[in-house]
């Protein structure tokens, strides 16, 4: 059985008291449903290790939204997986698509950093999706594959055990734009087929695969019907803790 997921992407949002009342509360209100799935919450770095207090002894866990490929040094502003790891921070979000916009963060950048992450023994979840110009092209197996072989596909065997992937078409993140669960599951099949191709049988059948890119507490239940999607990372609606909960009971 692959492990079912659900991840709160919180970005830049939720200050501290906003931050630690939302695990307080969620924490009670898990704690009385009966619920099989490993719940990840990504909150900003500053709130990181108070986070992980609130949810130490809990079968929830948290991770960092991006680290630096270096592993210190002259970088003003940036934050080492050592440093996380000194917080028992154990789980990083990398290749996101708004890392990769706003950040200039290439595949270069993105081995270093899974190199990084994989020397301290982080489970890195990771994205990849295509642009809404790709898909209209019929390009968008052509880019997700690409986005694969020029990052993941670039390490051997024995490290696949520690990724998660996301798969976020570009054109679904933050605009309500949901794709549809049957467009979802012929991508996810892809991607398995990679994985297949690439690291054999046993790796692509114990992959989770997560689907990420406007999901709510109304299409959440359509898309983790499908059979090769595992979970989802959830931003907007992970910042209302109602909105999450349904998405998690989904
Ligand atoms: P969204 O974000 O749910 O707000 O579309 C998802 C993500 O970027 O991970």
């Amino acid at each position: 059985m692959r492990k079912k997921v659900v991840i709160a992407n919180w970005k830049m949002n939720q200050d501290f008291y906003e931050t630690t009342s939302f695990l307080r509360n969620l924490l009670k209100i898990i704690f009385e449903i009966n619920h099989k799935k490993e719940i990840i919450i990504a909150p900003s770095f500053p709130f990181l290790h108070i986070s992980n207090q609130i949810l130490q002894g809990s079968t929830l866990s948290i991770a960092a939204q991006n680290i630096h490929q270096m592993e210190n040094g002259s970088y003003t502003g940036e934050v080492s997986a050592s440093m996380l790891k000194s917080i028992g921070v154990q789980k990083v979000i990398l290749g996101h698509s708004e890392r990769r916009k706003h950040f200039s963060e290439t595949n270069d950048i993105l081995i270093k950093k899974i190199k990084t992450a994989l020397k301290y023994k982080f489970i890195i979840i990771f994205c990849v999706g295509e642009t809404e110009v790709e898909r209209r092209k019929k390009e968008h197996f052509l880019s997700v594959k690409y986005q694969l072989e020029e990052t993941i596909f670039h390490f051997s065997l024995e490290n696949i055990s520690s990724f998660i992937i996301a798969y976020e078409p570009i054109w679904a993140i933050g605009t309500g734009k949901t794709a549809t669960p049957e467009v979802v599951q012929v991508m996810h099949q892809y991607i398995r087929s990679l994985f297949m191709d690439k690291y054999g049988k046993n790796i692509s059948r114990k992959i989770s695969i997560l689907y990420g890119g406007s999901i709510n507490d109304l299409n959440a239940k359509s898309l983790f019907y499908q059979k090769d999607i595992d979970g989802g990372l959830v931003g907007n609606s992970s910042l209302n803790i109602e909105k999450f909960m349904r998405i998690i009971q989904s």
